[in-house]
């Protein structure tokens, strides 16, 4: 990728350690964070102001598209093959005391252009028991149990001491979850990269600079279980939600912001790469996201701002991510620094969700209405931007029943 790029590995930064023994130290004290100026979502780049939605949804935004799938994100080939979807098993069962059908499902990806690869996507899908209207789903990016992948399975988004798992708090609303497993299309890491749909697409070769990386192929799968979801009446596929947490968090903000079947967003702890500004010099950095451990998640074009270029010379920031789901509501999601550290920089997502709002002004929605970040555990839950900071780890799990709450404004009618 580096010869593509024309860059030489000495010209590649390092990021800064997450360890605080090591003489790298990322920041993490506010009082050393950098100046910086934020692109303006509003302004074109010919320097006009944007003044009505139809300027923005017409002129402002695929400008702002073009920026995240050219440096950041990459770009959806234009031969993805299609996707079969196959019900594996129904069966009725329980999730707590709560009733539940649970479907697993496998989407078969058509490798008959490059038999050599073979991509079949996992999805759970569990809908409380004997409904007889389609209900609201939410699509989590995380990991189902067996058939699919004996071996441990790593709890994410669990609710906190005494409050009911996730899973059960949305059924006993009589709404719907789902899950889908990301390293079923993709996997996480560099040497996955000409395999999974990206290595299928290219035919097991490597990645062009603006080829898309993991976080749009998760996306991208996401919107297929959204297809399917369009073919099953227990489901509304007018009201999907997307979750996930951390590197899967950013992946949800990225599903959100490139696919408006999204209706609603629980973005948790996305931190760099997903809601936080990437220009703020605190904890992770573009240098971090652009090592070799993390960017696979990210078109190959992005290592550029961590050798030639630097974070400043990005022509979008994370604020303007969120802004592309506008006028859709999400919701922003951090743990306590003290439980969760600081690496995911819960005032930088806040800074990313807050600057995001002139976008939703523009559509009439409300946004965080204020540039000070809240106490830990206060929700700014008013509009269709909200935030909180929950007083635990790195999860989603204790802010399930405030992002419920919320999400039940929307979610009263299919409108
Ligand atoms: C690492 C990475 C983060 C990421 C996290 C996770 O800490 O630096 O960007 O969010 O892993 O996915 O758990």
């Amino acid at each position: 990728m580096l010869t593509q790029l024309n860059i030489d590995r000495s010209q590649v930064r390092r990021g800064p350690s997450g360890n605080p023994k090591d003489p790298n130290v990322a920041n993490s004290s506010e009082d050393k964070v950098n100046k910086y100026t934020l692109p303006d979502p509003l302004v074109l780049k010919n320097g006009k102001k944007v003044k009505t939605v139809q300027e923005w949804n017409q002129l402002r935004r695929p400008e702002i598209v073009a920026d995240f799938e050219n440096e950041i994100y990459g770009k959806l080939p234009s031969n993805i093959p299609n996707v079969t979807w196959q019900v594996v098993s129904v069966k009725d069962t329980t999730i707590g005391n709560q009733a539940i059908k649970e479907k697993l499902l496998k989407g078969i990806v058509d490798n008959s252009a490059y038999p050599s690869l073979k991509v079949e996507i996992n999805l759970l899908l569990a809908t409380p028991a004997n409904i007889n209207k389609s209900v609201p789903v939410v699509l989590e990016f995380g990991f189902i149990k067996n058939p699919f992948s004996p071996g441990p399975i790593k709890a994410i988004g669990l609710g906190s001491a005494g409050e009911p798992t996730w899973q059960e708090q949305l059924i006993t609303r009589g709404w719907a979850y789902a899950i889908f497993e990301p390293s079923s299309i993709q996997a996480d890491n560099r040497a996955g990269l000409t395999k999974g749909i990206i290595g299928m697409v290219n035919k097991g070769t490597n990645r062009k600079p603006n080829d898309w990386g993991a976080l749009r192929a998760w996306a991208w799968g996401a919107s297929r279980a959204i297809d399917y979801f369009e073919t099953d009446k227990d489901v509304d596929a007018k009201r999907v939600a997307i979750e996930g947490l951390s590197r899967y968090g950013k992946a949800a903000v990225v599903a959100m912001a490139f696919e408006p079947r999204i209706s609603l967003g629980f973005i948790g702890s996305s931190g760099a790469g997903g809601v936080k500004i990437l220009r703020r010099v605190f904890d992770e950095q573009v240098e971090n996201l652009a090592g070799s451990e993390e960017y696979h998640w990210f078109s190959g074009s992005f290592i550029k701002y961590a050798s030639t270029k630097t974070p400043d010379d990005l022509p979008v920031d994370a604020h303007q991510l969120v802004a592309l789901c506008a006028p859709r509501p999400i919701f922003i999601s951090a743990g306590s620094p003290q439980v969760e550290g600081n690496w995911i920089d819960a005032k930088g997502m806040f800074i990313g969700a807050a600057e995001a709002g002139p976008v939703y002004r523009l559509f009439e929605k409300k946004d965080l209405e204020t540039n000070i970040s809240p106490q830990l555990g206060t929700p700014l839950v008013s509009g269709e931007i909200a935030y909180r900071q929950h007083a635990g780890g790195h999860s989603t799990g204790p802010n399930w029943s405030t992002w419920i709450a919320w999400a039940a404004k929307y979610w009263s009618s299919v409108d």
